[in-house]
């Protein structure tokens, strides 16, 4: 059984799409052993709570420097035997510390078609720019902001009549399909980092 800690500052609704793709069975050979948040009214840590996941509270607040707390995160990680960490709607920045750490084992979901509108607000980005098309990305976590190499991406249209929230609604109803799908790929052993890029590998 691998093990996943999946980390949250807000909502989790994705967390809450690979906790269901889990329990539908849809990801075999997975098991969620911990969610962190950095925030303690982050409604992640009810979701984790009501499947019997342990739900642990690290506020960022509480250390005097990202390493430090990023040292905690380690501590719990590690005390819960994570093989992957995802990152679900965390927002916080990682150091070097973190990323070294956890070498490729930290994945990451992106509201938008990388390498475009990498950052926070990137639905509101897309938006204001204008493209045709947007979607999310799910990637490898680097030493840069959003730009690790990409495992899976969904394109969707922007509708003339979108406003940010119903662009933002669309492309999360691709992100809950994208990243229970990552997890299983990576579970099964055919995701393969070759420099920049991820080969699928098939059956
Ligand atoms: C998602 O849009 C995700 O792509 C971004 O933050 C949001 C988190 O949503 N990184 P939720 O907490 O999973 O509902």
């Amino acid at each position: 059984m691998k093990k996943i800690g999946v980390l949250v500052s807000g909502g989790g609704s994705n967390l809450q799409s690979i906790i269901d793709s889990i329990e539908a069975g849809k990801i075999d050979n997975v098991s969620i052993s911990v969610v962190i948040s950095n925030k303690e009214d982050a409604f992640g840590l009810t979701r984790a709570r009501n499947h019997n996941i342990p739900p642990v509270v690290v506020k960022h607040s509480d250390y005097p420097d990202r390493e430090e707390f990023e040292n905690e995160l380690i501590k719990i990680l590690d005390e819960h035997d994570v093989d992957l960490v995802v990152l679900a709607g965390f927002m916080r920045v990682l150091t070097p510390l973190f990323v070294n750490y956890y070498h490729h084992r930290i994945v990451n979901i992106h509201p938008a078609i990388l390498p475009s509108f990498p950052g926070t607000h990137a639905q509101q980005q897309a938006f204001d720019y204008g493209t045709r098309f947007s979607g999310c990305s799910t990637h490898f976590v680097d030493e840069g902001t959003d730009t690790g190499p990409v495992i899976l991406q969904a394109v969707v249209p922007v509708l003339p009549d979108d406003t940010v929230d119903t662009l933002g609604s669309r492309i999360l109803v691709e992100e809950h399909r994208i990243y229970p799908e990552t997890i299983r790929l990576w579970a099964e052993g055919k995701l393969s980092i070759e420099g920049r890029k991820v080969r699928i590998l098939e059956d």
